[in-house]
C-alpha cells in the first residue's frame, strides 16, 4: 500500500484570502496525522500565496510524520529549504500565473540546473524528489541528477474525459513507474487525485507513496480533516484492505 502524504497548502489559502490567523495549517497537519497521515506536504510557493514562512517553520518543529517540502528550483528556495531540512523535497515547476502545478519539471531540457540543485540538497541530507510527467526522457534525465525519487505527474488522468483517454493516461503511469523501478528510482505520484479516482492509481504496482491536497482538504470542509485522511487512507489501501 503506497503511503499516504497530505498536502494542507489549501487550507492555507483559506486564511490567506482574508489575510488573518485562521484556519492554521499547523492544526490541518495535526488533524492529518491523526487520521493517519504518513508524510505532511506543503509547497512554498514565491509568491507566498498559501503556504508562508511562518508555516514552514512551526511545522518542521511539530509535524511527527514525514515532511515533504514542494518547491522550484530556484536560489531562494533552495537556501529555504537546506536551512528548514525537511525530510524530502519535491522539485517542481513554478509559474506564478498558474492556478496550480501544471505539468512536470522538464528536467531532460534543465538537466544541470537541476542536478546542481539536487546536488545542493543532498548536501544538506535531505531526499530529494522530481516531479515529472510519466515521460520516457524526463525518468532517464531524473536518474542522471542523482534524486533518488520521482513523483509522477497524474494531472493527465485526473483531467482526462472518461472512458478511452483516462485509462490511455493510467498505462502511461503504469509503464512509467515501472521504468522508474527500473532505473532504481523510488516511485511516487500526485495531483489532480480525488476519492472517486485515486483507487486505479493506488493500484499501481511499485508506488511508494501518493500525496494528494485539494480533494482532502475540500472533503474535510464537511467532515473534518481527521476523518478526511482516515477516508482516503481506507480508499489507497485498496478494496482487501478490510
Ligand atoms: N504533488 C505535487 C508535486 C503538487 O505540486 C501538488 C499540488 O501542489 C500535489 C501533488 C497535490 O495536488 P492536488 O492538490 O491536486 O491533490
Amino acid at each position: 500500500m503506497p503511503r499516504l502524504g497530505v498536502n494542507i497548502d489549501h487550507v492555507a489559502t483559506i486564511r490567506q484570502a482574508r489575510r488573518t490567523f485562521e484556519p492554521d495549517p499547523v492544526w490541518a497537519a495535526a488533524g492529518a496525522e491523526l487520521g493517519g497521515a504518513d508524510q505532511i506536504t506543503v509547497h512554498l510557493r514565491e509568491d507566498r500565496r498559501h503556504i508562508q514562512d511562518r508555516d514552514l517553520e512551526i511545522l518542521r518543529r511539530t509535524v511527527t510524520v514525514r515532511m515533504n517540502l514542494e518547491c522550484a528550483c530556484v536560489d531562494e528556495m533552495l537556501q529555504i529549504a537546506c536551512q528548514t531540512r525537511p525530510d524530502q523535497v519535491c522539485l517542481v515547476p513554478e509559474r506564478r500565473e498558474e492556478v496550480t502545478t501544471e505539468g512536470g519539471l522538464d528536467v531532460a531540457g534543465n538537466l544541470s540546473l537541476v542536478t546542481d540543485s539536487v546536488q545542493r540538497l543532498m548536501d544538506a541530507g535531505i531526499e530529494v524528489s522530481l516531479f515529472i510527467d510519466a515521460d520516457a526522457k524526463q525518468l532517464v534525465a531524473a536518474k542522471q541528477t542523482g534524486a533518488a525519487a520521482i513523483e509522477l505527474h497524474t494531472g493527465t488522468y485526473a483531467h482526462a474525459e472518461r472512458g478511452a483517454a483516462t485509462a490511455r493516461a493510467l498505462e502511461q503511469l503504469v509503464v512509467a513507474a515501472r521504468q522508474g523501478s527500473d532505473l532504481g528510482l523510488l516511485v511516487d505520484a500526485g495531483h489532480g487525485l480525488t476519492y472517486s479516482n485515486v483507487i486505479p492509481v493506488a493500484a499501481i504496482h511499485g508506488l511508494r507513496e501518493l500525496n494528494i491536497g485539494h480533494s482532502i482538504v475540500s472533503r474535510s470542509i464537511f467532515i473534518g480533516m481527521t476523518e478526511a485522511v482516515r477516508e482516503m487512507k481506507r480508499l489507497v489501501a485498496g478494496p482487501f484492505s478490510g
